[in-house]
């Protein structure tokens, strides 16, 4: 089936969550801290990550700036950091967390070729939006959709099943794009055509589905991109 939506998840894949961490370690009175920041940032992301899993299961659901604040003093108390105004700071810059570096020109070259664009994550959509203002990739993007629609987190089927609801489209045209290996997995489950981006070129998760294909970051993606939207005038038979 030919491929026309590429669906984008957010945190980790478009946007460098570990830069929050890492920008407020490089600023002035951070000295007591400042080696521990990746510590810091995966403990953090860890947590945050685990609360959306758990919240889900257990069906007790609250936004993701809620589980992004407990994952966050979660992991100040275990790196024994006791600094309100870095508390405050680390979550400010998780508002404007930048994108990782290839992502605007693929994302503009993306439509470009013609492909309808969007980001399907758990973040609410205030953090969404403010994030995707201040990468300034708002101009590539068709939608934002927030989990926060149906209340629950990935990998509800509930939250995959939002993108045939928007655009219509059934989930195999559906090109899937996630840099969380259980993301791209689940999502492959679902029926996605599943594109994972092994970011830090970790192993394939043991999980109920399986991404069609691997990329290390998103700079080969366009090209991918080219050879899916092709499908079906590829088999097409000669005229
Ligand atoms: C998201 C998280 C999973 O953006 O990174 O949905």
């Amino acid at each position: 089936m030919s491929i026309r939506l590429f669906v984008f998840d957010a945190y980790g894949t478009l946007f460098d969550v570990a830069a929050a961490a890492r920008q407020a370690a490089a600023e002035p009175g951070a000295e007591a801290w400042a080696g521990r920041w990746m510590a810091l940032a995966g403990h953090w992301r860890r947590k945050q990550l685990e609360y959306t899993w758990i919240r889900a299961a257990a069906g007790s659901h609250a936004d993701f700036w809620q589980v992004t604040q407990d994952g966050l003093d979660w992991a100040l108390e275990a790196e024994a950091i006791d600094d309100p105004q870095l508390r405050q700071r680390l979550l400010n810059l998780y508002h404007e967390l930048p994108a990782f570096p290839e992502v605007p020109e693929v994302l503009r070259t993306l439509k470009e070729q013609g492909f309808t664009l969007a980001i399907l994550s758990n973040g609410s959509p205030p953090m969404l939006q403010a994030a995707v203002a201040s990468a300034g990739l708002g101009p590539f993007l068709d939608a934002v959709l927030s989990v926060e629609e149906v209340g629950v987190f990935k990998p509800d089927p509930a939250v995959y099943a939002m993108v045939g609801a928007r655009f219509g489209t059934a989930p195999a045209g559906t090109g899937f794009v996630s840099s969380n290996g259980w993301d791209a997995c689940a999502a492959a489950a679902f029926g996605f055509h599943s594109i994972w981006v092994n970011r830090e070129s970790a192993p394939m998760d043991r999980l109920h589905g399986r991404p069609a294909h691997q990329l290390s970051d998103l700079r080969a993606l366009p090209d991918l991109a080219a050879g899916l939207g092709d499908t079906d005038r590829r088999s097409d038979p000669p005229a």
